[in-house]
C-alpha cells in the first residue's frame, strides 16, 4: 500500500489525459462502499476506479438528516473538483436516502444511490415476514418509509436499527476480529416468528456494510433467510447509464482509495484494500465541521 497525504494535487494528471473509458466515483462513509465497488468493477472492468471514504465524519448514522447533506454536498464539492468523475456512486443508504435531491440539484455529474430493497424483498418472500437491517439513520427516513408502503404494504415488515454493526465490519477489514457473539445481537430482531408459526424469510442489507459480514450472518442466523444485497442492481445500474464495458482489458486499472481522515489506516486495512484492487491510498483531509 502506499500512502500519500495529498496537499493540492489532482488525480487528473495520473490518469490518462484522453481516456475513454469513464471515471466512476464510489462513495460512503467508509469501508462499506467497497461491496459496491466490487459489483461495479465487474460490470465495468475497464473504467477507472476511484473510492471515496469520509471516514472523518464516519458513522453517518449518526448525524441528523441537515447534517449529513451539508457534509456529503461539502465533500462532493471537494471530490468532483478535484477528481473530474464521470458518474458517482453514493454506496450508502444511510446518506442516499437524504441526500441525492440535493446531490442532483447542485451538481451536474450523474449520481446513482442505494436504497434499501424492498421491493425484490417483496417479490421474493413467501411468509410475507420481511426483515430490513440498516443503520438507525436509515431506519428513520421517510424515504425508508415510503418505500415500505408503497411496495411491500402486505408484508409484515420489521425495521432493525443496529447501533453498531458497520463499526463492527470497518473493524473485520482492520484486521480486529468481532465475537460472534456481538454479531448475533445485532441480527437476531430480524428473526421474527409470527403467532401462526410463519418466520421472517427475508433480510434486507440495507447497509452497504453489511455484505462484508454475510458469511458470518449466514452462520450465525437462527434459521436460513434470503439476505438481499442491493450491490449487483447498482451495478447493472450504473451500465445502463454509461454502457458497458468498451474492450477486454489484460489487467484492470490500478483504483485509489481516497480517505477524509485516515486514523484507522493501518497495514491489515492496507492489505484488505490491496486485495479489492486498491493499490494506492491518499488522505484528502477534511474534517468533520458540524458538533
Ligand atoms: N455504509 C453506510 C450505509 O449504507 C453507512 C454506515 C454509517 O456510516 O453509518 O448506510
Amino acid at each position: 500500500m502506499r500512502i500519500d497525504l495529498m496537499a493540492g494535487a489532482t488525480l487528473s494528471a495520473a490518469l490518462p489525459a484522453q481516456a475513454s473509458e469513464p471515471v466512476i466515483l464510489v462513495f460512503d462513509s467508509g469501508l462499506g462502499g467497497l461491496t459496491v465497488l466490487e459489483q461495479v468493477r465487474r460490470a465495468r472492468p475497464d473504467a477507472h476506479y476511484l473510492y471515496a471514504a469520509d471516514d472523518a465524519a464516519f458513522p453517518y448514522g449518526r448525524l441528523s438528516e441537515p447534517q449529513l447533506v451539508a457534509r456529503v454536498i461539502a465533500v462532493m464539492e471537494r471530490l468532483l473538483t478535484r477528481y473530474a468523475p464521470d458518474l458517482v456512486v453514493i454506496a450508502c443508504n444511510t446518506a442516499s436516502t437524504v441526500v441525492l435531491p440535493a446531490l442532483r440539484q447542485r451538481f451536474v455529474t450523474p449520481f446513482v444511490g442505494v436504497v434499501p430493497p424492498i421491493k425484490p424483498a417483496a417479490a421474493l418472500t413467501r411468509s410475507r415476514l420481511v426483515s430490513l437491517l440498516a443503520t438507525p439513520g436509515t431506519v428513520a427516513r421517510a424515504y425508508t418509509h415510503d418505500l415500505v408502503e408503497n411496495f411491500a404494504a402486505d408484508c409484515a415488515v420489521t425495521l432493525v436499527g443496529s447501533q453498531n454493526l458497520a463499526r463492527y465490519a470497518e473493524a473485520e477489514m482492520a484486521g480486529a476480529p468481532v465475537a460472534d457473539a456481538a454479531i448475533l445481537a445485532e441480527i437476531a430482531p430480524c428473526f421474527v416468528t409470527g403467532a401462526d408459526g410463519r418466520r421472517t424469510d427475508v433480510v434486507c442489507l440495507s447497509c452497504t456494510h453489511y455484505p462484508l459480514l454475510l458469511g458470518r450472518f449466514e452462520r450465525l442466523a437462527p434459521w436460513p433467510v434470503i439476505w438481499i444485497d442491493p450491490a449487483p442492481a447498482i451495478a447493472r445500474r450504473v451500465v445502463q447509464l454509461l454502457g458497458a464495458a468498451l474492450a477486454a482489458r489484460p489487467e484492470p486499472p490500478a483504483a485509489r482509495a481516497i480517505f477524509t481522515g485516515g486514523g484507522g489506516l493501518n497495514p491489515a486495512l492496507g492489505r484488505s484494500l490491496e486485495r479489492r484492487g486498491l493499490t494506492e491510498t491518499v488522505v484528502e483531509a477534511l474534517p468533520l465541521a458540524v458538533s
